[in-house]
């Protein structure tokens, strides 16, 4: 990329933890207290990805599932995100998704911001849960360790607006670059079938601005972008870095995980994806072929 190209762009923040601790409650109270009513529709319905903005400035948010059967997505989550928010519920502490989130986000080298969730409950104790996160490399700033905690209840909204500054003041360090001149590639956040739109992909777009009709390939599927909503259901032209999109026009579903990339041309574009499928049935089969999947991207 040429350096002149590149401008500032959104962090992506993922929200991992246990089963129940509250992720997906904590989105859907960010997202109802920041989102104009009305706007609703679209993919926040069924997918935990989406923007809001924060003092002018964009967030984007993914979830994750707590559940065991989840790890792959958990350590992708981590991989495709500037920033990991582990939500332990002050009620219940650290748990075997609580630790293996840790592992992810420090493994990944992303800056982690700690929520304690459910501090309206009776039992909730912030404190012990401080001291077990502690154990696993998260000391607090105020113990003299570099974590930054934040007490929430995701359910009656407390603590959130605190939380929401913080990870303004986290992105802003981190200064996050992109070149929106270039072709878009990014990740699948989750792929479906749907009866009457066929593959719908919703893609968090990481570098590069993907438009309407752009030539694409999605993991082994590939196609042209039919058509393109953004977090709100709305049409979209085109969406720069950072930003979720659901897309249709695609040949096959994509498994959440799968990069995508888009190209100049739609013979390019099948011609990756079939190139991408021979690889991928050969590493299916435990034949190590000449090229890698991610070979064929580069
Ligand atoms: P998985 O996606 O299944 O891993 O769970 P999750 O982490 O997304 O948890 P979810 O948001 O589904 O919440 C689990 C339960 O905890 C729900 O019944 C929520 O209402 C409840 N809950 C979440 N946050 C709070 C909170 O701050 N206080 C209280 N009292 N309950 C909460
Ligand atoms: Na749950
Ligand atoms: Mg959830």
């Amino acid at each position: 990329d040429d350096e002149a190209d590149l401008v500032g762009r959104p962090p992506v923040v993922t929200i991992m933890g246990h089963v129940d601790h509250g992720k997906t409650t904590l989105l859907d109270y960010i997202r109802k207290s920041r989102v104009a009513e009305g706007e609703f529709g679209g993919i926040t319905q069924h997918i935990g990805a989406y923007q809001v903005e924060v003092g002018g400035k964009k967030i984007t948010f993914l979830d994750t599932p707590g559940h065991e059967a989840f790890t792959a997505m958990r350590a992708r989550g981590a991989q495709l995100t500037d920033i990991v928010i582990i939500v332990v519920a002050a009620d219940d502490g650290v748990m075997p998704q609580t630790k293996e989130a840790v592992d992810h986000a420090l493994a990944a080298g992303v800056p982690i911001v700690v929520a304690i969730n459910k501090i309206d409950k009776e039992g909730a104790d912030p404190e012990r849960i401080k001291g077990e996160m502690s154990e696993l490399g998260l000391m607090p700033e105020e113990w003299g360790g570099d974590t930054v905690y934040c007490n929430i209840s995701a359910k009656k909204g407390i603590g959130i607006e605190e939380l929401l500054e913080t990870l303004t003041v986290v992105a802003e360090l981190a200064d996050l670059k992109a070149n929106p001149k270039r072709y878009a590639y990014g990740s699948v956040v989750e792929g479906r079938l749907d009866k009457g739109r066929g593959p719908v992909a919703t893609l968090l777009v990481q570098n590069g601005t993907l438009r309407a009709g752009d030539p694409i390939v999605v993991g082994t599927a590939f196609g042209r972008v039919r058509q393109m909503l953004g977090d709100h259901g709305k049409e979209l032209k085109e969406a720069g870095p950072s930003t979720p999109v659901e897309i249709t026009g695609l040949n096959d579903v994509p498994v959440a995980g799968d990069k995508f990339m888009a190209f100049e041309t739609e013979k390019m574009a099948r011609h990756v994806g079939e190139e991408r499928q021979k690889a991928k049935q050969e590493q299916d089969r435990g034949v190590s072929s000449a090229m890698s999947l991610d070979d064929l991207f580069n």
